[in-house]
């Protein structure tokens, strides 16, 4: 019988301190996610030095309550998987720091992991059956491409965003609608009771990236301009007109790409959760004859436990070993897909 791996996994790149510890990279033990959210909420978004400062205070106790709840002690572990980047500089040190010592303290190897790519993992833990490669559509606070999954470790991006990320626009619309953040959920919670009769420019652009900041002043404008006429606003409409123009352009390109390469689409990234990309996403899936898996809705936001699954699949390979003079890389990115034909 092959040797069970136990990944500890430690995320802090944003406002969750998490901790998890994954077996062979899909089986989760535990998983404890402590947000922050409520403390940012009246900034009306994330405030850097806050938010590492929280983790100073917090990291101890999450990584504690993640070997416990998994029953495991530092000495059944494998290794340690920490994401090193992209994120807050000053929130991802903290959790570098933080693994860099308790590897040093116990002996084990340290791996150091992308945060978008541990995205990605979070369909392995809910998907046991899913092999590389496919097609997978990230959307998040932070970044917004479609990438190639060559391998459980090879991705390159084919199409990005230019300017902001999916959910970045979701916060701003929300917050210029009135509601609290993070706004995604709210837009997703109103969105269900609207119509989509505002016709907002899709985010597409001809050559298949996405652009955002257009849509974000397109709805901003709107809302602007019923308001110098004294026109009321339906804020369901605004929310579900939106969110179509946000997001179906993105799953049709993602779809399109599919259907050429692979016929196997992956969902990942905090918009990941919102119900209509999934069910519009199905929809075209279905129709294409493609197969569709999304992440389970607690491994679409941030976590660290699709930090683990990516750590035990570098492990596996070898690859991204680190050592104690690890750095946080908050501009950290995916490789572009043609800088394979350099690398190859
Ligand atoms: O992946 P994530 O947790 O953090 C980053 O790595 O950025 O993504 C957070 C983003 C936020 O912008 C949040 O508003 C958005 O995901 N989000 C949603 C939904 N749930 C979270 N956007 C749309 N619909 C949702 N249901
Ligand atoms: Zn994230």
């Amino acid at each position: 019988m092959e040797k069970d791996f136990l990944i500890l996994g430690i995320e802090s790149s944003c406002d969750e301190t998490a901790a998890a510890v994954v077996k062979n990279g899909r089986e989760v033990l535990s998983s404890v996610v402590n947000s922050q959210i409520e403390i940012h909420r009246p900034f009306g978004g994330v405030v850097p030095e806050i938010a590492s400062r929280n983790h100073v205070k917090n990291i101890d106790g999450v990584v504690a309550e993640a070997l416990k709840t998994a029953g495991v002690s530092p000495a059944d572990l494998s290794c340690v998987a920490v994401t090193y980047g992209a994120g807050l500089v000053g929130a991802l040190l903290v959790g570098v720091s933080f693994a860099k010592a308790f590897c040093q303290a116990t002996g084990l190897p340290l791996i150091k992991v992308n945060h978008i790519e541990g995205h990605i993992c979070a369909n392995y833990i809910t998907h046991p059956e899913l092999e590389p490669p496919f097609i997978c559509l990230l959307a998040s606070g932070g970044h917004t491409a479609i990438v190639d999954v060559k391998s459980y470790t090879d991705y390159r991006v084919l199409n990005t965003t230019i300017d902001d990320a999916c959910g970045e626009a979701f916060d701003k619309v929300a917050r210029t609608l009135g509601l609290p953040y993070p706004g995604g959920v709210h837009i997703d919670r109103l969105a269900k009771e609207g119509q989509d009769n505002i016709n907002f420019k899709s985010v597409v652009m001809k050559d298949g990236n996405f652009s955002y900041s257009g849509l974000k002043t397109g709805v901003i404008n709107y809302l602007h301009n019923k308001s110098q006429i004294g026109e009321e606003v339906n804020q369901n409409d605004v929310a579900k007109s939106f969110t179509v123009a946000a997001v179906k352009g993105v799953v049709d390109e993602a779809v399109k790409i599919a259907s050429q390469k692979y016929k196997k689409l992956c969902v990942a990234g905090g918009v990941g959760a919102n119900s209509f990309l999934r069910e519009y996403a199905s929809q075209q899936c279905r129709k294409q004859g493609i197969n569709l898996f999304l992440p389970e809705l607690k491994y679409c936001g941030d976590n660290a436990a699709m930090i683990a699954s990516q750590g035990y699949f570098l492990m596996r390979e070898g690859i991204d070993f680190a050592d104690m003079t690890l750095n946080a890389c908050p501009t950290l990115s995916l490789k572009q897909n043609k800088e394979e034909d350099t690398n190859e």
